[in-house]
């Protein structure tokens, strides 16, 4: 589906290797890049902060897609708008104003996502919807790749319907392989982001299997 974009995570490459691993993954066809941060905090594992986040800023062609597992965010907004966030994401679950956050996003020039963990209703979104550039339907709990998707299709039904004519992606994010991919596409999302799927098989040397699994999304 060409309307469909994949933003692999790269929360599964090299950890030692980001420069080339994000050339390798938009050379095959990546439409995004999908940027994990995680605190120790919000979630428990630890990834990277803004200094790296700038440094793969040089190496993104596309759209550098940054989603933050911490809390609170406010206080790091500006540093992501600094390292070159296009999108930047932020859970409802990680403080009491979202309002507030989504506000600052895009007071500070970036494209506003909010992210809603498996347990949180669509209905977290519904009134600050026309602040939203990206709502992201986790389909695994946040921290780690590699888990078992969990089913979060009437979630996403009812914000395609909650969202009408808007212009605002539905990502799906955790889980997402060439079988669940259909699903949530079906359900009305647009943005998938996949770790797992896009990078096993591949690496820098040999990059041809991350653009067949793309195209197998
Ligand atoms: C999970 C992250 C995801 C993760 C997805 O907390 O937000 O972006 O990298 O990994 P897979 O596709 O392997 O489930
Ligand atoms: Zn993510």
């Amino acid at each position: 589906d060409q309307s469909v974009k994949i933003a692999p995570s790269i929360l599964s490459a090299d950890f030692a290797d980001f420069g080339r691993e994000i050339q390798a993954i938009e050379a095959q066809g990546a439409d995004w890049v999908h940027v994990d941060v995680m605190d120790n905090h919000f979630v428990p594992n630890l990834t990277f902060g803004p200094p790296a986040v700038k440094a793969f800023r040089k190496h993104v062609k596309s759209v550098m897609d940054v989603h933050l597992m911490i809390a609170p965010v406010d206080p790091s907004i500006e540093a992501y708008a600094d390292a070159g966030a296009d999108i930047l994401t932020a859970h409802f679950e990680a403080g009491p104003h979202i309002h507030r956050t989504l506000q600052a996003i895009r007071g500070a020039g970036m494209k506003a996502g909010v992210a809603l963990n498996p347990g949180t209703p669509s209905e977290a979104v519904a009134h600050v919807l026309d602040l939203c550039d990206l709502v992201c339907v986790m389909t695994v709990n946040p921290g780690f790749g590699g888990q078992k998707f969990i089913d979060m299709t009437p979630k996403i039904r009812a914000l395609r319907a909650m969202i009408g004519d808007r212009p605002i992606h539905i990502e799906v994010d955790g889980g997402v392989d060439p079988t669940t991919a259909p699903k949530v596409v079906a359900a009305g999302a647009d943005v998938l982001v996949a770790g797992s799927a896009v990078f096993r098989g591949g690496s820098v040397e040999n990059p041809a299997p991350y653009g067949e699994n793309i195209r197998a999304i």
